[in-house]
């Protein structure tokens, strides 16, 4: 492991739903002053406020991500900030210079400072409808037809690219839906796998937007950020893959997920009404070999459906009690 020679980690993106989350772990792994949260305009909560350093930043404009590189002498990036697949089908032209344009940047930048490590996050939308649905191999078809996916496997392409042409340490997984109970997630297709919990606790009811056979590989927050700590204190002499490895840990059904909260909200009625978030579900695996990630650096999830189930509503329940939902 190499834990020690990353002494101060920026991270963008820190206001969203893995990057609030991340930068608490981070802060606690390698100390408050040590991670510095980033964002570009969302308020960050007073837990993110009152445990570290934060800054604005806009990673679509260079400077003012050279400025706090500068300021707090950072040796390692995690770049969490990033449009999600249904706004960047909105507005793919964001989505573009945001993912590309921004982790473009981000990579310059590390290569100059001459950085430790960066970590870019890719994701299942980097498949399409010829990628094989089932145990997606980790070697496969590349056509997502989503603007967010060709961002994503535009990013792994430059993170390789850069490892090899310029030794830069640029780590990646492709994330399945992360389901989360801190922050939402904003503007992605798997959104409906976290909202359903919210609305199960505060209306027991709610409109799925993809329909009840929808099948796909998803993945709770605590073993989310574990892997990609993991990997970015992982030997990088073990490592034959960097920007890209398959991560998984469970593939269910909207309507399974469903019948497992109804295991503990028995009044709870879920509708299914698809909109066009549907065609893009419909693009992505259902399932995913992640046999590279568990082989190189030790990969291994801890939730499955019943568990995460559990825990998600045990959380949503105390923040719904608190007045916090
Ligand atoms: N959760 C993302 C999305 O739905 C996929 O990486 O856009």
């Amino acid at each position: 492991m190499s834990k020690n020679d990353m002494k101060k980690i920026l991270v963008t993106g820190a206001v969203g739903q893995i990057g609030s989350e991340l930068t608490m772990i981070l802060r606690k792994r390698y100390g408050n002053e040590n991670v510095l949260a980033t964002g570009r305009k969302t308020k960050p909560s007073e837990t993110l406020l009152n445990s570290g350093p934060f800054e604005y930043i806009d990673i679509t404009k260079r400077e003012t991500i050279e400025k706090v590189v500068k300021d707090y002498g950072i040796d390692t990036i995690y770049n969490m900030a990033a449009i999600l697949s249904a706004v960047g089908e909105e507005k793919p032209l964001v989505c573009w210079n945001v993912n590309i344009n921004g982790m473009y940047n981000i990579l310059e930048i590390a290569r100059e400072h001459e950085m430790t490590r960066v970590f870019v996050p890719s994701s299942i939308a980097a498949f399409g409808p010829e990628t094989p649905r089932k145990n997606t191999p980790q070697e496969t078809v590349l056509k997502p037809k989503t603007m967010y996916g060709v961002t994503k496997v535009s990013g792994e392409l430059l993170g390789d690219y850069y490892f090899k042409r310029f030794n830069l340490d640029v780590r990646g997984v492709r994330y399945p839906g992360i389901i989360s109970s801190e922050t939402l997630p904003g503007g992605g297709t798997t959104d409906y796998a976290v909202e359903i919990f919210y609305e199960a606790i505060r209306n027991k009811k709610y409109t799925c937007f993809v329909k009840r056979d929808t099948i796909l590989p998803m993945m709770y927050m605590p073993d989310c950020i574990k892997g990609t700590i993991n990997l970015m204190e992982a030997d990088v002499s073990k490592l034959k893959h960097h920007s890209d490895f398959n991560l998984a840990s469970m593939s269910f059904s909207a309507g399974e997920l469903e019948e497992e909260i109804k295991k503990h909200v028995p009044e709870f009625k879920c509708e299914f009404k698809p909109d066009f978030r549907q065609d893009i579900a419909d693009s992505w695996p259902q399932s995913i070999d992640d046999s590279a990630a568990r082989k190189e650096w030790g990969w291994k999830p801890k939730y499955n459906l019943q568990t995460m189930t559990l825990d998600m509503l045990e959380k949503l329940n105390r923040r719904y009690e608190k007045g916090d939902l």
